[in-house]
């Protein structure tokens, strides 16, 4: 082929927002505190994924170094690192995906609730920006208290005049990682086939795994083991957190679950179909205005290339 002909190829290629190299469509996917204990094996997992080929990784500190790192991986997403609020517009500019795990961890002896004071404030500006700098992209809440932060979100997004519901989602997919690892566990049934819709929140008792719907269904299991299945899972982060002895909370297994709740949105923006997940929504399903449940990730291709979310709740 001629060089002017491959090059107005690849210009279109860009221009409708396809990468040449994989046929995929380009997902540019933004990693908001990316240097932190969440965020490095979140960044190594998003730049394995095929369906990224950009990689904005974003921190207020030592981002350069896990940039260069990450970036040396032979995948094909390109890596850029940025640091600082001066570089958080270029971060996010065109971002598909915002996957948010910035913020403070607990310590044994504290609540989600008592990282309020400095996750709002630090959500808040991120959120400020990403209503600026890429308003359509969708946002994968990690900071905790979840169930706090998503709200948050949700009012600066209101307030910038860009909130779209179908686009905000609270990350719960820890909760349904470890309902399913204990419940396969108890049950002695092979892990790869499970499934247990987790609902309500992502604190304490407001974590709700339904073990009831847990597949493949079992007998096997007594209403004890249930209710010690179910308090496992609500305290899995404490667990976590206590283990870690004032080292932080879940990280390595919460990067796993981000990783898994980013692809599933890469993949719904792509058009595949039937993608279901649990995540902390706006809802109408109880009185509470978020509530998590397993929300329907599907595409409406409008004639150019925009896309929009169904979130559906299926209960
Ligand atoms: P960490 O302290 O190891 O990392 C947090 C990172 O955020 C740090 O690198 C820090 O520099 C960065 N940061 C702070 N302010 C920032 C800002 N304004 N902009 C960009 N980056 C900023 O903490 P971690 O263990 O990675 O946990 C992060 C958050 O995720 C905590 O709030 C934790 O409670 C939460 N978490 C949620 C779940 C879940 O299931 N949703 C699971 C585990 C942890
Ligand atoms: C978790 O569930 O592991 C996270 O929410 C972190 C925590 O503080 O428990």
């Amino acid at each position: 082929m001629r060089p002017s002909v491959m090059r107005s190829a690849a210009q279109l290629l860009r221009r409708r927002n396809y990468s040449s190299a994989s046929g995929q469509q380009a997902r540019k996917v933004a990693i908001l505190g990316a240097a932190g204990g969440i965020g490095q094996p979140l960044s190594l997992l998003m730049k394995l994924n095929p369906l990224v080929s950009s990689l904005s990784l974003y921190d207020i500190a030592a981002t350069p170094g896990v940039a260069a790192d990450v970036s040396h991986i032979n995948s094909p997403a390109l890596v850029k690192g940025f640091m600082a609020d001066d570089q958080l517009a270029e971060a996010l500019d065109g971002a598909d995906l915002v996957i948010i795990p910035a913020g403070v961890p607990r310590k044994p002896g504290m609540t989600r609730d008592d990282l309020f004071n400095i996750n709002a404030g630090i959500v808040k500006n991120l959120c400020t920006a990403i209503a600026k700098y890429c308003p359509n992209a969708l946002v994968n809440m990690i900071s905790n208290p979840v169930n706090s932060t998503v709200p948050i979100a949700a009012e600066v997004f209101k307030k910038a005049g860009t909130y779209d519901e179908k686009r905000l989602f609270g990350v719960t997919t820890l909760d349904v990682v470890r309902a399913r690892t204990f419940y396969a566990g108890k049950a002695n049934v092979d892990v790869n086939t499970v499934d247990v819709p987790v609902v309500g929140g992502h604190a304490g008792i407001t974590i709700l795994p339904l073990f009831s719907q847990a597949t493949p269904s079992t007998n096997a299991l007594s209403a004890e083991e249930i209710k010690a299945l179910t308090k496992r899972t609500q305290e899995g982060g404490t667990e976590v957190v206590e283990a870690k002895a004032g080292k932080g909370s879940a990280t390595l297994s919460m990067a796993y679950a981000g990783a898994v709740f980013g692809d599933a949105c890469l993949k719904g923006l792509n058009g595949v179909p039937d993608i279901v997940e649990c995540s902390y929504v706006q809802s109408t399903v109880t009185e509470l205005p978020f509530f998590a449940s397993k929300v329907h990730a599907c595409f409406a291709m409008c004639v150019v290339y925009c896309s929009c979310y169904l979130s559906d709740f299926i209960m």
